[in-house]
């Protein structure tokens, strides 16, 4: 599958490099594609790079991988690129503020999500929230005690979620589907929660998982 990742971040490197290993094709968007061209000789044949639009283009599914702050300015510049496509959303609404006892800030508030807004600016493409509740060392494959860790996904589309589950399956999440884009008011806080330990302990190795009996 041809997959296009919006984002040179750790996110956009981390999941461009698994999907890599997992046999597809990557082309990563940047505003500078000059930044990559040692990585994209370093990451083979199936690697390309491109302009953000170039990039959205290619893939027959992309990944959004860029900073919360400026995710509506790239969606809104990949135009109808992103038409009838399902788009990971890995974005978080952080704001500029630093983390107050460890607890970062959102630009968004309680009613409201990153998710949705950027549903609203692209509404031709089929959104889907993932990844964006763990650090970009464990998205992919995570290897930890207890089994498989859990994704929590939403996005209006039941297909489109259907579809991320399926690849999430390969990079080693159990999934939880929570429905429409709503959900996204409750996903993105996780990111909030999960980075405590890191900020109050360094402490960055741990994912969530969700138990029943
Ligand atoms: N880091 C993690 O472990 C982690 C975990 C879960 C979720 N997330 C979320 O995933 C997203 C990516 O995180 P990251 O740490 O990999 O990278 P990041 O530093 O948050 O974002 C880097 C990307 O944002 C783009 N960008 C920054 N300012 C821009 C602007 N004004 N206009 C257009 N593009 C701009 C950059 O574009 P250029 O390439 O053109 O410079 C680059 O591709 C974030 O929303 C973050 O909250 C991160």
């Amino acid at each position: 599958m041809k997959v296009g990742v919006l984002g040179t971040g750790e996110v956009g490197r981390v999941l461009s490099e698994g999907f890599l290993r997992k046999g597809h094709e990557v082309m990563r968007g940047t505003r500078d594609p000059a930044k990559l061209k040692e990585w994209r000789h370093a990451a083979g044949h199936r690697a390309r790079v491109g302009s953000f639009a170039e990039a959205a283009a290619y893939g027959a599914i992309v990944v959004l991988a860029v900073k919360g702050a400026a995710a509506e300015a790239v969606i809104g510049a990949c135009g109808s690129a992103l038409d009838g496509k399902v788009v990971i959303d890995t974005t978080n609404p952080i704001a500029e503020a630093p983390p107050t006892a460890g607890v970062l800030s959102f630009f968004t508030g309680p009613n409201d999500s990153l998710l949705e807004r950027l549903q609203r600016k692209a509404p031709g493409a089929q959104l889907v929230k993932a990844f964006s509740c763990v650090g970009s060392a464990l998205m992919v494959d995570p290897k930890l005690k207890g089994g498989r860790p859990t994704m929590f996904i939403c996005g209006d589309e039941t297909a489109a979620r259907q579809h991320v589950a399926d690849l999430l399956d390969t990079f080693g999440w159990d999934v939880e589907d929570l429905g429409a884009a709503a959900a996204a008011r409750a996903i993105e806080p996780l990111c909030m929660l999960w980075c405590i330990p890191g900020f109050l302990r360094s402490d960055w190795a741990h994912a969530f998982k969700l138990l029943r009996p």
